[in-house]
């Protein structure tokens, strides 16, 4: 199936095209078969669906690197406290196991479903998803088991925080994670994942999941930096991992560090807003050399948002980022994130994954917050 989308007034390539004016884009079979200017459309004998922008700008679908959107109940409740004086804390996690235990497969299985459809009608085509909220075998294998239903990015989060059964021997628990619960969990999953912070896991805790995870196949991403400064982002960079996650509290060192990697800076502004934490100051970690990603973090506790268009925008508005900075951060740089250089591109061969705007420009995406501009989503060339 072909479909030609043209009349693109601004058309977001993420690659050594730059930013097209004037463009067309051709799809087919779930690919990009052409891009180029709107007036040398290939000529096509079978003929092709076509989709006149009108002068709209296409951008490549938001790649959601970072979520946690299967658990039962939610916590509206400490967000209220929150934003009358309360602190945010690691240990809130534990109120959201006991829902997600409590809840039925069906029930996880279709609130997953319904936060994917909210995310696809605001542009993301692509998400990763954690487990996390179950912490014992057989609810984090259900965790994983259903998110791998909906996504091929898939989380082993079973570091997420010691359960209050394992309160006294956070060792043991460790010992559970790498051991069995890992067992139950790989075969469903591509990442393995640590919260490493205070109240949650040390580094030497966390250093033992990720190689649990790695000498079963899994490739590792890192919580840290979230609460304050930790030797997590360190240890995230010598084991190699795709991404470290947070960083709204960085050394001089970690900076130099990740700027010096392969290691992705993944940064998650709805944290710092729903938790009123100091935003991290993006413009400083580019200016060093550093790669980032910008995702939602969608989760109960420190970030109910699933809106990428809003963390563009809190991006811009709060962390130093320029309009276009913050798209290939929430584009290419989730990709980067998640290792794929299949989508966050608009280019031949990639996903034909992508968001027609309401929108002249990229920059309405910040300069017009809260304000729902897409228009029009295709996953794979298909119309969502
Ligand atoms: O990414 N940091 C750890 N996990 C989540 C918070 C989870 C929660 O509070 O339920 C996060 O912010
Ligand atoms: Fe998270």
């Amino acid at each position: 199936m072909c479909t030609l989308i043209t009349n693109i007034g601004e058309l977001t390539t993420n690659t050594d095209a730059g930013m097209l004016r004037d463009a067309a884009v051709l799809m087919a079979d779930g690919r990009i078969a052409w891009v180029g200017s709107a007036d040398a459309v290939p000529a096509d004998p079978a003929g092709f669906a076509e989709i006149d922008a009108d002068g709209r700008a296409v951008i490549p679908g938001f790649v959601d690197s970072h979520s946690h959107i299967v658990f039962g109940g939610d916590r509206a409740a400490e967000f209220e406290a929150r934003m009358a004086g309360e602190k945010y804390a690691a240990g809130g996690i534990r109120s959201t196991v006991a829902a997600t235990r409590a809840a039925s497969e069906d029930e996880l299985r279709a609130r997953l479903r319904a936060f994917i459809a909210e995310m696809r009608a605001q542009g993301t085509t692509t998400v990763e998803v954690k487990s996390g909220y179950g912490l014992d075998i057989e609810t984090e294998q259900r965790l994983v088991r259903l998110a791998a239903e909906e996504t091929d990015e898939v989380t082993f989060l079973g570091a997420h925080v010691v359960p209050a059964e394992y309160a006294d021997d956070p060792d043991g628990y460790v010992d559970l994670v790498t051991g069995p619960m890992l067992d139950a969990c790989a075969p469903h999953a591509r990442w393995i994942d640590v919260f490493c912070e205070t109240g949650a896991f040390t580094v030497e805790q966390s250093r033992r999941v990720l190689e649990a995870g790695t000498a079963r196949g899994l490739l590792p991403r890192v919580h840290a930096g979230q609460l304050g400064q930790s030797g997590g982002v360190r240890m995230a960079i010598e084991l190699g991992a795709a991404s470290v996650d947070h960083g709204t509290y960085l050394s001089d060192e970690d900076i130099e560090a990740l700027a010096a990697s392969d290691t992705v800076l993944t940064l998650l502004p709805g944290v710092e807003f729903s938790t009123r934490q100091p935003y991290p100051d993006a413009r400083r970690l580019i200016d060093a050399g550093v790669t980032v990603a910008l995702a939602c973090d969608t989760n109960p506790g420190s970030s109910f948002t699933s809106s990428m268009p809003f963390c563009i925008a809190v991006a811009v508005r709060d962390m130093g980022m320029t309009p276009v900075e913050a798209l290939r951060a929430a584009t290419a740089g989730g990709a980067a994130a998640l290792r794929r250089d299949d989508i966050g591109i608009i280019a031949p061969g990639a996903r034909a994954d992508l968001v027609l705007l309401d929108a002249p420009s990229h920059v309405h995406l910040s300069y017009r917050p809260g304000v729902p501009l897409v228009h029009s989503v295709w996953k794979d060339g298909v119309l969502a």
